[in-house]
Parts: structure tokens; C-alpha cells; sequence
């Protein structure tokens, strides 16, 4: 079985400083046209937890939110 968890990017609140990807490359994708995050609302694997809090944390506007604690 594979747990899953849910991600939200807040599109009105990225700023584009990129270092949820550079915490997370694994996890956090940068737009190459826009220079956002543009990701929206998605899942990875729990096994992904760890960076993807990591990625979460390294944004100064906080527009990241993991959905199930
Ligand atoms: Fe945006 Fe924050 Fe990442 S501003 S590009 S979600 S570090």
C-alpha cells in the first residue's frame, strides 16, 4: 500500500524565490516560462514527506501547505 500526500502551492501567493524547488527539486517544480510555482494542488508519495515539508518550510511567503498532516 501506498500513502499518499497532498500538496498545495497557493499561485496568488508565490513570489517566484524558487527555494521550495531548491530544497526539493524531487518534489517542487519551477515553470520555466513564468518562474513560478505553478503546481497547484497534487500528491507524492509519503515517502516524499520529509522534503516536501523541507520545500515548504524554505518558502518566505509560506504558499505552500501539505494537506494531510
Ligand atoms: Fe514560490 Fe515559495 Fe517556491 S515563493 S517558487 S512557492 S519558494
Amino acid at each position: 500500500m501506498s500513502e499518499r500526500i497532498g500538496i498545495r502551492v497557493d499561485a496568488e501567493v508565490c513570489q517566484g524565490h524558487a527555494l521550495c524547488h531548491a530544497m526539493a527539486p524531487e518534489v517542487y517544480e519551477i515553470d520555466e516560462n513564468t518562474g513560478f510555482n505553478g503546481m497547484g494542488e497534487f500528491e507524492v508519495p509519503e515517502r516524499l514527506r520529509g522534503p516536501a515539508g523541507r520545500g515548504a518550510a524554505a518558502c518566505p511567503e509560506r504558499a505552500i501547505t501539505l494537506l494531510s498532516e
